[in-house]
């Protein structure tokens, strides 16, 4: 999509990541911006025409319709999160994420999609999350809107694919905006954010992961899903699994999750010591890499990598060749470290060797 003379309409324009969206188009050479907001007093961006435009309203929605005929590119990135659990919160601001974040969206573009095709197809963006792939239970039904705006997004590719109608879905991580301003961890710049997208707009692309955890939850999508802390989490760390050195110690992982790693490792004699048995280093090591796996799985959604401190390993039984087992399971996760168990058996169900990693969580860059 050509951005050189477009007129794009931006959704939750008067701040967070829909006023840098608007930012960024100022610098660009779009033919005009309309900044969809709630309240038409609160767009102070010289040059942008204001739209009174709450997502949730059919009447606001029908109207910005009839007076934004010219539009080429609507990026809906209006939301609310409002910390729901699905089990324990209130049914009420379910709906409300429901009605901002699917039904709004959906609205907006049912009433818009017969002016991007007049217009010659355009573009529509839509703002997702990486919580559009995994859940947090503490925002389980904002990870379910999103999830379900994913959906959306998908299905409307297809169907306006025939009006020739560019369908962009965005995955992010935290942003600095007020929405995450209560979260702890690091956070996106929204202006970063908004270039990327729009970059990714123009270079054609139907999705763009804007930063490394949506990246490295999309790569980890493959991978297995476990129940840890009441809650399914998705919980590979396909950085760790497909280390060269964890590949050349043989160590293939099974299924990772955020409390246990399991995987194998396939010895012969060229795993020997000098005298004809498996070298202890193969134990150290798998202990080592697994327990890895799994605490830096546990601790991907803040961002950070677990680096092990301590690795006891004590050599048990003795092997010349078969599949041994490894089997990590998690003692403790604190906020700064966690202590791993790893046991390894062979194929009679024999403890070879027994280890504990204690690890420190440490930011990822
Ligand atoms: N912040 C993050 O960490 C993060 C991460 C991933 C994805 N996202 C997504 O990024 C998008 C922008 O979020 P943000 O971080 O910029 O949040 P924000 O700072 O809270 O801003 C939200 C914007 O949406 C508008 N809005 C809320 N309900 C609306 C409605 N019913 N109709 C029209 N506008 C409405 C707000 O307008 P008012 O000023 O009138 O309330 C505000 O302009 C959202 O879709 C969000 O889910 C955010």
């Amino acid at each position: 999509m050509n951005l050189d003379g477009a007129v794009v309409l931006v959704t939750g324009a008067n701040r967070g990541l829909g006023r840098s969206f608007v930012e960024e188009l100022v610098n660009r050479d779009v033919a005009k911006i309309y900044a969809g907001v709630r309240d038409a007093g609160s767009v102070s961006i010289a040059g942008v025409e204001p739209v009174q435009l709450d997502v949730t309203s059919d009447a606001d929605v029908e109207r910005a319709a009839a007076e934004c005929g010219d539009v080429t590119v609507l990026t809906n990135n209006a939301g609310i999160s409002t910390e729901t659990s699905l089990l324990t919160g209130s049914v009420d601001d379910a709906r409300r994420e429901f009605d901002t974040n699917f039904f709004g969206p959906l609205a907006v573009v049912r009433a818009f999609a017969p002016i991007l095709a007049a217009n010659g197809g355009g573009a529509i963006v839509n703002v997702l999350s990486v919580l559009s792939w995994v859940s947090m239970p503490t925002t389980g039904a904002y990870c379910a809107s999103k999830a379900a705006a994913l959906s959306m997004t998908n299905s409307l590719r297809t169907e306006l694919e025939s009006q020739g109608t560019q369908v962009v879905a965005v995955h992010v991580g935290f942003i600095d905006t007020d929405m995450a301003a209560a979260v702890d961890a690091p956070k996106n710049d929204p202006a970063v954010v908004a270039a990327t997208v729009l970059d990714a707009l123009v270079a054609g692309n139907d999705e763009v992961l804007v930063d490394e955890l949506s990246r490295g939850v999309k790569a980890s999508l493959s991978g297995s899903v476990a129940v840890s802390a009441g809650a399914p989490r998705l919980v590979a760390d396909p950085a760790a699994a497909e280390s060269g050195f964890v590949a050349a110690a043989g160590l293939v992982i099974d299924e990772a999750s955020t409390d246990r790693v399991r995987g194998h490792i396939d010895v012969d004699d060229s795993y020997h010591t000098p005298w004809g048995i498996v070298h202890g280093g193969v134990y150290s090591t798998a202990v080592e890499s697994a327990a890895s796996i799994g605490a830096s799985a546990a601790v991907r959604d803040r961002d950070m990598v677990a680096v092990g401190l301590t690795n006891t390993t004590q050599f048990l039984r003795s092997i010349t060749k078969g599949r041994v087992a490894v089997d990590a399971r998690a003692l403790n996760q604190g906020r700064s470290q966690q202590l791993w168990q790893v046991d390894m058996r062979d194929d009679r169900d024999r403890l070879l060797a027994h280890g504990e990693v204690r690890l420190q969580n440490l930011a990822a860059s």
